[in-house]
């Protein structure tokens, strides 16, 4: 039996490099790397795949960046259901909830392959994001379910879900993040390359179609930005780049510290020193319950109640809460002391050992590792953490009132 090649891993943004790559290091040959090309600039794309020592993906998809949802999920499921039916993988990993994701679940459904959803069972039940839409469809396509957190698999099988399609793993971040965070001396050092000093500085990024497809929103999210009492540091996700442009925005832009988008270690280095985080990221509500760093969501909803629950992260939406917040925050200099013994709720840094194993086993026609196997990885927050708004509020600012 040739094993190698036999674990397909479907991929094409920022955050799914990240979050992959701890699993396809760990099946080695047997993995092989299909890349959408939904992010194709080497600032969102080639320079993760550098970070992780990732290989050359073995497939490549044309035609798919840039252009709109119906065009990147059909072109893409088209190209790698071609190709599943000539290389035949006995299993299809998808991670998350992107473009990509739904294309290569499709795909690899469609030709009888069985799928691995990793980051699955996440929901914000904002059916106008089209990450809620994609993850949802994912859900319908999965044959096997690694759920990051226990909220995540109750949503699963409140579903209709089968328990024994469900496994809680932890979420690959906590790995992807300890493992790329520099050290000390690094980190000053990127500190002194952007002229910036240890917990004076906001860290901030905005790329979500709520926040960057209004020029309304956007613009008031920027002056907010702008008008907080500290330096902004603000790498711009092309898609916000392009807003800002169509919108005639660059103005607005400039008066925060606009960088390209950073290269992983390089984010995490000026996120583990930033005095808060502004963000509308996913991955960002995760790494700031590891990197022990308070958050502001601007978001109208979130899939990660998690953050907030844990004490970590608030929810903001308008203009006047997303600078109260900033004012609240900067306020309480015994916050970041307050938040350092409060574990993380999304891991514990073995996601990735847990989900090569079940791509192993399904690719093996083995039974799943039980759930009890992974008994010794447990949380303890509480069930529907909500959306935030007033609760998370009160626990973000319940340790330092
Ligand atoms: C996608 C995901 C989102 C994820 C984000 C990570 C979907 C529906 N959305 O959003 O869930 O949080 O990636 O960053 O899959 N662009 C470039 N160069 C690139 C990539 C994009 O210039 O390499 C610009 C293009 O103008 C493009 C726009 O950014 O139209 C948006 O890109 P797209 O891939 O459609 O969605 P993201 O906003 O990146
Ligand atoms: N990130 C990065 N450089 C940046 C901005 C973000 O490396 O300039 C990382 C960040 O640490 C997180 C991931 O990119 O792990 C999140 O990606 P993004 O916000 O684009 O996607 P989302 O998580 O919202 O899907």
């Amino acid at each position: 039996m040739n094993e190698e090649n036999d674990v397909a891993v479907v991929l094409g943004t920022r955050p799914e490099i990240i979050k992959l790559a701890g699993v396809i290091r760990n099946l080695g040959p047997r993995a092989s790397i299909l890349y959408t090309g939904q992010h194709r600039d080497d600032e969102l794309f080639e320079s993760f795949f550098r970070t992780f020592k990732l290989p050359q993906p073995q497939l490549l998809l044309t035609g798919i960046s840039g252009s709109h949802r119906s065009v990147q999920i059909s072109r893409a499921t088209y190209q790698l259901a071609d190709h599943f039916r000539r290389t035949r993988p006995r299993v299809v990993v998808v991670q998350g909830d992107t473009n990509s994701t739904l294309a290569g679940a499709q795909a690899a459904n469609y030709c009888g392959i069985p799928v691995l959803h990793v980051e699955a069972g996440l929901r914000s039940n904002d059916r106008t994001m089209p990450e809620e839409i994609n993850r949802r469809l994912v859900s319908v396509l999965a044959d096997v379910h690694c759920a990051a957190t226990p909220w995540n698999a109750a949503n699963l099988v409140s579903e209709g879900i089968p328990l024994y399609a469900v496994r809680v793993t932890g979420n690959t971040i906590v790995e992807a993040t300890c493992e790329s965070l520099p050290g000390a001396e690094e980190s000053q050092e990127v500190l002194r390359k952007y002229d910036l000093h240890e917990d004076e500085y906001i860290l901030a990024t905005i790329h979500r179609p709520e926040n960057t497809d209004d020029p309304d929103r956007l613009a008031e999210i920027l002056d907010a930005l702008a008008e907080a009492p500290i330096p902004v540091v603000l790498p711009v996700h092309p898609r916000t780049a392009g807003s800002a442009r169509t919108f005639g925005l660059s103005d607005q832009l400039s008066r925060v510290r606009s960088v390209p988008p950073l290269d992983y270690s390089t984010f995490l280095a000026l996120a583990s020193r930033a005095r808060l985080l502004i963000s509308d990221s996913g991955g960002i509500q995760e790494e700031c319950t590891i990197l022990k760093k308070p958050l502001v969501v601007v978001r109208r909803n979130t899939e990660r109640p998690e953050a907030i629950a844990a004490g970590f992260a608030v929810r903001v939406s308008h203009r006047r809460e997303i600078s109260e917040e900033i004012d609240h925050i900067l306020a309480k200099s015994e916050l970041t002391r307050a938040l350092i013994n409060r574990p993380c709720p999304f891991g514990d840094g073995k996601a990735s050992e847990r989900i090569t194993e079940i791509a192993l086993a399904m690719a093996e026609g083995a039974p799943l590792p039980p759930s009890d196997r992974f008994n010794e990885f447990s949380y303890s927050i509480e069930p529907h953490g909500g959306q935030g708004g007033a609760a998370g509020r009160a626990l973000l600012r319940s340790p330092v009132q």
